[in-house]
């Protein structure tokens, strides 16, 4: 949600800054910009669109320069356009910066600084912080750091900034509150973003903001940290820290698009997820990262998990996976709800927040509720060093490496396979798994990978079927049980990257009011693979061809009875019914990439989006 780059050093600023735009585009393609050091005055150069078009106009120009910031936007405040678009500038053009994040009380700032003369000339919150620390800096008559704390004290709401000064040259100040930002630290330069993209081919020496952390970087008088919420800002000892990230694992690596990668990579993703956490002998499983609180958690009296979009459906896999086999109930919460509807938490209650990206807004303030009640609250998360990751109590990481795709492919079965590791270690514990079903369940968990490189030999044949699907207004997605969070994953992945409106449905909820919609130009993709409901979903798959639907059926290998009902048919290889969703997941995610490709989507940028939802 919006991207931050900036350098400062002795190499040539812009090609650092562009390269890193690109790096962080997934964040956000609104618009794009960037502000360069020019001996004594800043040069500013904003686009509408992507970062592409900022470079095309930009080929032309000065781009000289060893200091910048450069932004692409997500909007919130104000339509995308070059107006809107960061770096915003004081009046005097002194000062340039770049923001992440929302300024709450932003009208009442603006009022006052309108009152006070300043004129705006964009619609953002953003344009508030550059007058108001300018205006500080005047009238006090104070350094560009002392005017940042300053005007920072009057500002509520989320920030991760990033500030540019003709008056300081040789300096860069950062400010972060609730939005990511970090600092390379180079030889005689420094290098920051929102996340490691940007750095990791310069430095891997890293420094992690935290929350009202001010920081200034000069190449000649090194780094240094205050934070305002210490009264006597004092200054504190840099956190250095190894950036866990290789720059091969942010390319493409031969791929078309990043999306069609990570699909690709997810046997290994789920390998490397499930890597040291089963012991030789298959007879215990641990994540590390929870044993200090397995104990709490086996004697939680409920489970509530917080999440967001897909998270939020791993969740909702996870509630399957642990009622099943740990017998503790289970609560998934769409945490942006969870968060304003005064829930009732109790200290025994276990939270499990559940993000990729680790910076969700309001996954994060679910967190922060359920810390305030008492709650034990575990993460799951991908990204190393994100905020869920420092903000909760223990956790478990995914390690599916970097997810750059904006559309969550990875990320969902490495979560789905941490939170099957969590499941079986605390049923484990518990005594609530018979020994003969928790090895089956390890033994099939671990053949889950060469299972999906299976379905990957069928690409072709879901190309075809994406050509048919590619002509309809609309689809439909069944499933039934832990299949029925795999539905609404494959609407959602549909929906998002193809713009065909999809709807995911537990099958038997059709008759309740979805076979209306029924007839003979609506696609319905039902999950019927070997599971306890299968006969259910055949009864309801029947109602669907009686109505004229078009049916393309995911079952398991060796079935008739579906497949014969079928317009189309993708076989998965045999599976426990538990472990199901990760291998069902995956030709869906391949039916929706290539119906977006047909459609001529742009499938790692879908409209509209950004990864990483740090804003409300
Ligand atoms: C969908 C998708 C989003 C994210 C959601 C939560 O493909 O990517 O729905 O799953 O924004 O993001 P994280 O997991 O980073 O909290």
């Amino acid at each position: 949600m919006c991207g931050i780059v900036a350098y400062i050093g002795k190499k040539e600023a812009y090609p650092i800054l562009m390269k890193g735009l690109e790096r962080l585009e997934y964040r956000g393609y609104d618009s794009a910009g960037v502000a360069l050091m020019q001996s004594d005055t800043i040069t500013l150069y904003k686009k509408r669109g992507k970062v592409s078009e900022l470079e095309d106009y930009c080929e032309q120009r000065d781009t000289s320069g060893h200091a910048g910031i450069a932004h692409t936007r997500w909007a919130t405040h104000g339509e995308p356009n070059e107006q809107n678009a960061h770096p915003h500038l004081s009046e005097d053009h002194r000062i340039a910066l770049i923001h992440n994040g929302i300024i709450e009380n932003y009208l009442s700032l603006k009022k006052e600084l309108l009152n006070r003369g300043y004129k705006f000339l964009s619609e953002t919150d953003t344009e508030v912080l550059v007058h108001l620390i300018n205006e500080m800096q005047q009238k006090n008559n104070v350094s560009l750091e002392e005017a940042v704390l300053l005007a920072l004290a009057n500002v509520e709401g989320t920030y991760a900034l990033a500030i540019l000064s003709v008056d300081n040259p040789d300096q860069l100040i950062l400010a972060k509150k609730g939005s990511p930002l970090l600092i390379g630290v180079g030889d005689d330069d420094f290098f920051v973003g929102s996340d490691g993209a940007p750095i990791v081919e310069y430095t891997n020496k890293v420094v992690y903001l935290d929350d009202g952390d001010v920081a200034v970087v000069s190449p000649d008088k090194g780094l240094r940290i205050r934070n305002i919420r210490d009264e006597h800002a004092l200054l504190k000892k840099p956190n250095y820290q190894l950036l866990e990230m290789t720059l091969e694992q942010i390319e493409k690596g031969g791929f078309e698009t990043y999306m069609l990668k990570e699909i690709y990579e997810q046997p290994k993703s789920i390998r490397d997820s499930m890597r040291g956490r089963i012991n030789l002998q298959k007879d215990i499983v641990s994540l590390g990262g929870l044993i200090e609180y397995e104990h709490k958690m086996v004697n939680a009296k409920r489970f509530i998990i917080a999440a967001c979009g897909t998270s939020w459906h791993a969740g909702l896999v996870a509630e399957y996976l642990i009622e099943s086999l740990v017998r503790i109930p289970v609560e998934v919460e769409y945490a942006s709800e969870f968060r304003y509807r005064n829930p009732i938490i109790y200290s025994d209650d276990v939270l499990i927040a559940i993000s990729q990206s680790g910076e969700t807004a309001d996954t994060l303030a679910a967190v922060d509720l359920a810390k305030r009640h008492g709650a034990t609250v575990i993460g799951i998360c991908n990204v190393v060093g994100s905020t869920l990751a420092r903000e909760t109590m223990a956790g478990s990481y995914t390690h599916a490496g970097p997810e750059i795709g904006v559309a969550s492919t990875k990320a969902f079965t490495a979560q789905v396979t941490v939170l099957t590791l969590m499941a079986l270690s605390l049923a484990q514990k518990k005594g609530s798994i018979s020994k003969s079903k928790y090895h089956q369940l390890v033994n099939d968990l671990e053949s889950i990978p060469e299972k999906i490189e299976r379905i990957f030999t069928q690409e072709e044949h879901i190309q075809k079927i994406a050509q048919f699907v590619a002509t309809r207004p609309n689809a439909i997605f069944l499933g039934r049980g832990i299949n029925y969070p795999v539905a609404l994953e494959g609407a959602l992945k549909l929906k998002e990257i193809s713009y065909i409106h999809a709807e995911g449905y537990p099958a038997a909820e059709m008759k309740h009011g979805p076979i209306a919609l029924i007839d003979d130009h609506m696609p319905i993709i039902a999950i019927a693979t070997e599971q306890l409901t299968y006969d259910k979903v055949v009864s309801n798959i029947q109602e669907v061809i009686a109505r004229k639907g078009t049916v393309i059926s995911i079952v398991t290998e060796g079935d008739t009875t579906v497949k014969g009902m079928s317009k189309f048919c993708i076989e998965i290889p045999v599976t426990e019914e538990l472990l199901t969703p990760l291998v069902a997941a995956v030709p869906l995610q391949l039916l929706a990439y290539h119906v977006a490709l047909i459609r001529g989507c742009d499938v790692d940028k879908p409209r509209n989006l950004a990864k990483s939802v740090s804003v409300e």
